[in-house]
């Protein structure tokens, strides 16, 4: 059975004004705003890059950069023994790396898991204002009657949400093993309360078969996608194969050939054996998909068409605020520190490290499942 828990959650978002530090454009989708650094010149990136680079060494910093932020931030994490990656892997390797400061380009839920998991650190991002709709659109207060409305569940919340709502719950999950969790979950009798991302949350119940009650929210970069002209897209393009991330909608995620997290689409796509790919997810993610790929084609689903009111950018705003400008300053200042409270972060630590451990253990072919109690069982 599956209840739909809340209606769809509409959320009124803050429109930063730009400010002496952030002379940049406003970049604006239907919902949302967020303030976007202008370009640097071909010079002025040189400069920046060679003075992070320097900055790194000095400080004692690792960059750690999600695949959606700017490809300077993407190539310089990895060119500086840092690491571009999906969010669960940028959550473990800020934990594991010996560098004293972590610079955390992606959002903020990105910054507040590192801290969480490495409170001696030092969590520094370009821009703390760089929010995720679907962090917005679940404020604690709302999320906790939610939670209070069904306390036979086991509460499973994605990512991106606040260190407060991650505190709420029993376990966390990225994109990369919301499915095996659940699975794992559903397996030992657990009845489930999921949030935030109703149409990952859809995807998940659809595959497992798991008792689900949802949190109404959606990321707004993958809710523009279109099945519809995707299906057109699809057709001028025959021997195409498709890549989707699990937040895009139903009938997206139907006419996919493989669905996954960041990672899981870069996996495919180096293995799959097609020479065009069809991609639903940020467009921040071409970046890596055409250096690991450089004799294939990647195309980016639609968000545009008869279906669409408007036409969507396929780029996430706050990620898009991240920029090498903001990485020199706070590595010279130490402005932007992430900070979470203690205690919260001591409780919000317990399913971040529930996920971790149990991940691990996946990896490495170990019993995941018996890291999931039996319903009933402490
Ligand atoms: P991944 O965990 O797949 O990297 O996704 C994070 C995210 O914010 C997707 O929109
Ligand atoms: Fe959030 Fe969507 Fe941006 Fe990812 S792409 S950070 S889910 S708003």
């Amino acid at each position: 059975m599956m209840d739909q828990g809340l209606a769809v959650k509409e959320v009124d978002y803050e429109q930063p004004q730009n400010d002496v530090q952030h002379s940049g454009s406003v970049c604006a989708t239907k919902h949302a705003w967020a303030r976007v650094p202008v370009e640097p010149s071909v010079p002025q990136r040189a400069a920046l890059k060679d003075k992070i680079r320097r900055l790194l060494k000095e400080k004692n910093a690792v960059m750690v950069s999600h695949y959606y932020v700017h490809p300077d931030l993407q190539d310089l994490a990895e060119e500086n023994g840092g690491l571009v990656s999906d969010s669960l892997e940028m959550a473990r390797f800020g934990r594991d790396h010996a560098a004293t400061t972590l610079v955390v380009s992606g959002v903020r839920f990105m910054g507040e898991t590192a801290k969480i998991l490495s409170p001696e650190k030092r969590v520094l991002m370009p821009d703390l204002d760089a929010n995720c709709s679907l962090d917005l659109g679940c404020p604690l207060d709302e999320f906790s009657a939610f939670c209070d409305a069904h306390p036979d569940r086991t509460v499973v919340v994605y990512a991106n949400t606040s260190a407060a709502v991650k505190a709420r719950s029993d376990w966390l999950v990225t994109s990369s093993c919301a499915l095996d969790v659940v699975q794992a979950l559903k397996d030992k009798g657990h009845k489930i309360l999921w949030a935030p991302d109703r149409h990952l949350g859809g995807y998940i119940q659809r595959e497992t078969g798991a008792d689900m009650v949802m949190w109404g929210g959606s990321c707004i970069v993958h809710d523009e996608f279109k099945a519809v002209e995707l299906e057109g897209l699809i057709a001028e393009y025959p021997g195409a194969k498709v890549l989707v991330h699990p937040e895009s909608p139903e009938h997206v995620v139907a006419l996919a050939d493989a669905v996954g997290s960041t990672s899981a689409i870069l996996k495919a796509a180096r293995e799959m054996d097609a020479r065009t790919f069809i991609v639903a997810t940020d467009n921040g993610m071409m970046h890596k998909l055409r250096t690991q790929n450089p004799g294939k084609l990647f195309l980016e689903a639609p968000t545009a068409g008869n279906s669409a009111t408007c036409k969507s950018c396929a780029h996430c705003p706050w990620m898009a605020m991240n920029g090498l400008q903001d990485v020199v300053r706070v590595l010279e200042t130490g402005a932007n520190e992430v900070q979470v409270d203690a205690s919260l972060g001591l409780r919000a630590r317990l399913p971040i490290d529930r996920m971790l451990a149990f991940t691990a253990a996946l990896k490495s072919g170990h019993d995941a499942g018996s890291l999931v109690p039996n319903i009933g069982a402490a």
